[in-house]
């Protein structure tokens, strides 16, 4: 799976986008099934690349994408694979309410 995240303004720089992260790996991979999540930030996008290296996420090459307004710009790809993330999961992260939806989703209940 591939996320991608985005905070109001007045929020970020707070911790919360790394904690949205990480509650978003949990429902991925304990909730989902997931076997790797993929993520991307342009260069120089500190803040979303500290959180990915901070999450075990390794560098995965990178690619050149049309920015809108911004032109063409690289963009740094990343990979989590499922041993790594068993290795740094967290147990301070509950999930609520996900089994009702994995039909919805397409998935199956993780083993
Ligand atoms: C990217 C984003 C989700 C990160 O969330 P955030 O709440 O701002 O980041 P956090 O406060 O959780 O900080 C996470 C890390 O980034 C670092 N960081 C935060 N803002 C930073 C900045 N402007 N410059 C350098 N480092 C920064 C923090 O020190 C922290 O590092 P640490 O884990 O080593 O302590 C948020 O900034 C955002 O929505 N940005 C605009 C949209 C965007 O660029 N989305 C990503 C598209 S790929």
């Amino acid at each position: 799976m591939e996320s991608g995240s985005w905070l109001h303004r007045p929020r970020q720089g707070q911790g919360l986008g790394r904690e949205m992260r990480a509650a978003m790996l949990q429902l991925a991979f304990e909730g989902l099934g997931a076997e790797r999540a993929e993520s991307g930030a342009y260069e120089g996008n500190a803040a979303s690349l500290a959180v990915t290296r901070s999450l075990g996420y390794r560098a995965n090459g990178d690619a050149v994408r049309d920015d809108g307004g911004r032109g063409w710009r690289r963009e740094l790809r990343f990979v989590l694979d499922r041993a790594t993330w068993e290795q740094r999961r967290r147990d301070d992260i509950e999930l609520v309410g996900v089994e009702p939806c994995l039909e919805l989703l397409g998935a199956e209940p993780p083993a």
